[in-house]
C-alpha cells in the first residue's frame, strides 16, 4: 500500500497503460479518477476497480480542452478532497515518413501529446500548489529520444514533452511538486497493435537487449515507484522502462559472450 490514503487522475486510462496505472495506483491505497476522451470505457474501468474494492471514478476528458483539463483537476477534489498525482498519459501516434506527413498529423500530434499534458498538468499543478504537495508524471516515449523511421511527428511531440518535463521539474519544485517522465519502448497494448506490423516488430525485437515488448503492468510498476514517497527526491528525471533499448549499442556475439538472438517471427 505505497500510495495510501493519494488522489490520483490520470489522462487516458480507459485502456491500456492508463488504465494499468489506475489499477496498480488503486490496489496500493490510491482513489482514482480514470478520464478518457472515451468515456463509457473509463466508466467501465472505474467499475471494475470499485468491484475490486478499490476507490475510483470516471469523468470524460478531451486533454486538449482547457475547460476539461481544469474540470480533471476539480473532479478530483470534489469526489475525493484533493489531488496529489497527476499522469500525463493520452497520446495518439500517427506513424508515416516524413515526406508523407501533412500538416494536420503533426497538429493531432502536438495537440494531444504536448499541449494536451501542458493543459492538464498545469491545471494538476495549480490544484497541487495550494497544498505544496504532488507529483506529476508524464509518459514519454523512447521515440522521442531515438529519430525512428515514421515518428516524425510522434517523436517530436514526446521529445517536447520531454523537455517541457524538466521545465516543469524545475519550476514546481518550489512548490513542492515533482515532476519526472516515464519512456516505454515497445508495450503489447492497442497502439503498437496497431501501429507496429510484423516487420516492425521484427526491428523492435533486434534493438532490444531484452528481446521482447513490455507489457502495461511494467510501466504501471515504475508509475507507482515515482508517485511513491520512496522517489521523493527523484525530480526531473526521465525514466525509460524499455529492455534496454535506449542504452544498447552494438550487438553481436564476441570473446566468448554470446549475443541474444532477436527471435524468429
Ligand atoms: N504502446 C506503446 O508501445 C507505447 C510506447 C511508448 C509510449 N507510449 C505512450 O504511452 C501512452 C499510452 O499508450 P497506450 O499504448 O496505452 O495507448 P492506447 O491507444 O491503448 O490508449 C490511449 C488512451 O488515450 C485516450 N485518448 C486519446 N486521445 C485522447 C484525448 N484527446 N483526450 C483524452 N484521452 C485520449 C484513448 O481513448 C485511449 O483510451 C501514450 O501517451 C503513448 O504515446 C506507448
Amino acid at each position: 500500500m505505497r500510495l495510501e490514503g493519494k488522489v490520483a487522475t490520470i489522462t487516458g486510462s480507459g485502456r491500456g497503460m492508463g488504465e494499468a496505472m489506475a489499477r496498480s495506483f488503486a490496489r496500493h491505497g490510491a482513489s482514482v479518477v480514470i478520464s478518457d476522451v472515451d468515456l463509457e470505457a473509463a466508466k467501465a474501468v472505474a467499475a471494475s476497480i470499485v468491484e475490486d474494492g478499490g476507490n475510483a471514478d470516471a469523468i470524460r476528458v478531451d486533454v486538449t480542452s482547457e475547460v476539461d483539463a481544469k474540470a480533471l483537476s476539480d473532479f478530483a477534489v470534489d469526489r475525493f478532497g484533493k489531488l496529489d498525482i497527476h499522469v500525463n498519459n493520452a497520446g495518439v501516434s500517427v506513424t508515416k515518413t516524413f515526406l508523407d506527413l501533412t500538416r494536420e498529423d503533426m497538429e493531432i500530434n502536438l495537440q494531444i501529446n504536448l499541449v494536451g499534458a501542458f493543459l492538464c498538468g498545469q491545471a494538476a499543478a495549480r490544484e497541487m500548489m495550494k497544498r505544496r504537495s504532488g507529483r506529476i508524471i508524464n509518459i514519454t516515449s523512447l521515440s522521442g529520444q531515438r529519430g525512428g523511421v515514421a515518428r516524425g511527428a510522434y517523436g517530436s511531440s514526446k521529445a517536447g514533452l520531454e523537455l517541457l518535463t524538466k521545465v516543469m521539474s524545475v519550476e514546481l519544485a518550489a512548490f513542492g511538486i515533482n515532476t519526472n517522465a516515464i519512456a516505454p519502448g515497445a508495450i503489447e497494448t492497442a497502439m503498437s497493435d496497431k501501429h507496429h506490423d510484423p516487420a516492425t516488430r521484427e526491428a523492435y525485437l533486434y534493438l532490444i537487449p531484452q528481446r521482447r515488448y513490455g507489457v502495461p503492468q511494467e510501466i504501471a510498476d515504475a508509475a507507482v515507484f515515482l508517485a511513491s514517497d520512496e522517489a521523493k527526491h527523484i525530480c526531473g528525471q526521465v525514466l525509460n522502462v524499455d529492455g534496454g533499448y535506449l542504452t544498447a549499442g552494438l550487438m553481436y556475439s564476441a570473446d566468448g559472450i554470446e549475443a541474444p538472438q532477436p527471435p524468429r517471427l
